[in-house]
């Protein structure tokens, strides 16, 4: 029985926003402003909330201006895309990041797309995402851009790999295939209608599980030696009557002795999500502000 090397996303994300600072404060000696990155939430979800104040406090600790935006549940769509643009009108805003999902009442395809494709942080605009289709340099959705760090980080090159993705989202699962495409992976994107899911899990060199399902892959479902990143954060009750605990969309304690490296939750993806958003608000304000990028380590 082997054990698992244990992918530490927390302190990758902690040397990644270290590095973002550096470049920040470079960045603002020669633009002579901050990068700035605006985030809307709309609506009072708790978990939005937690993740937008987080947001927030990293970006003033990376030495970079936030802006946040807390509208109410009852906003209108109309008055929500005027926000959106006086937010691609500002000269100070380099990202934007509208808190997904939205108030049912609102259109989210239709905000999205009224987001300057130069401050789109979050990867998530027709013109994003038909750049990374077509193998072209732009922003790049935060969290799977993240696990393909961690992948590189752990592998080094990935060329030729299997690599099965389990989950087909807009956030998730599509980019993440993408990027696996771009870095020569033999790519298999699997989802709620696949036929015979552990049978294609086991073919894969690489598994990125990101589903919503608490424990969903199974210790036998990998290949020995696999490396498995756990994208899930799912809450479920934990032993202790009335307590919860957080669980990955894989079995950690199974997997982790067949695996090669595995993500753990918390500590593993998590982490990353937010450092590479700050990393995109860093590039794209380089871009904006017309000023050279010095550290590609970024
Ligand atoms: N909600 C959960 N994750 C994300 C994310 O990465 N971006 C946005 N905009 N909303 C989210």
């Amino acid at each position: 029985m082997t054990t698992a090397a244990i992918i530490d996303g927390k302190a990758f994300a902690a040397d990644l926003r270290a590095r973002v600072a550096v470049g920040a404060a470079a960045f603002e000696r020669q633009a002579g402003r901050k990068a700035g990155l605006a985030v809307v939430l709309v609506g009072e979800d708790p978990a939005s909330q937690v993740y937008v104040r987080n947001k927030g406090k990293q970006t003033v600790e990376a030495g970079m201006a936030s802006f946040e935006h807390k509208l109410p549940a009852d906003t209108t769509q109309a008055d929500l895309i005027a926000l959106v643009e006086r937010l691609n009108a500002d000269p100070l805003v380099d990202g934007i990041l509208v808190q997904l999902p939205l108030p049912g009442h609102l259109d989210e395809q239709a905000v999205v797309e009224r987001i300057s494709p130069d401050k789109d942080v979050d990867g998530l605009t027709p013109t994003s995402t038909g750049r990374l289709a077509l193998g072209l340099p732009g922003l790049v959705p935060c969290t799977p851009l993240g696990c393909l760090m961690l992948l590189k980080d752990r592998l080094g090159s990935l060329s030729g790999l299997d690599a099965v993705v389990i989950g087909r989202s807009i956030l998730v699962g599509k980019p993440m295939a993408q990027l696996l495409l771009a870095e020569s992976c033999t790519v298999t994107i699997a989802h709620s209608r696949t036929q015979n899911l552990p049978e294609v899990v086991r073919r894969a060199d690489i598994v990125v599980a990101a589903v919503g399902r608490p424990e969903m892959v199974k210790a036998d479902w990998l290949k020995p030696g696999a490396t498995v990143i756990d994208v899930g954060i799912n809450r479920v009750p934990a032993a202790e009557e009335g307590k919860t605990r957080l669980v990955g969309d894989v079995d950690f304690a199974g997997a982790s002795a067949v695996a090669g490296a595995i993500t753990p939750v918390p500590g593993g993806v998590g982490p990353m999500t937010i450092a590479v958003l700050l990393r995109n608000t860093l590039v794209a304000a380089h871009r904006n502000a017309g000023v050279a990028l010095e550290d590609d380590a970024l």
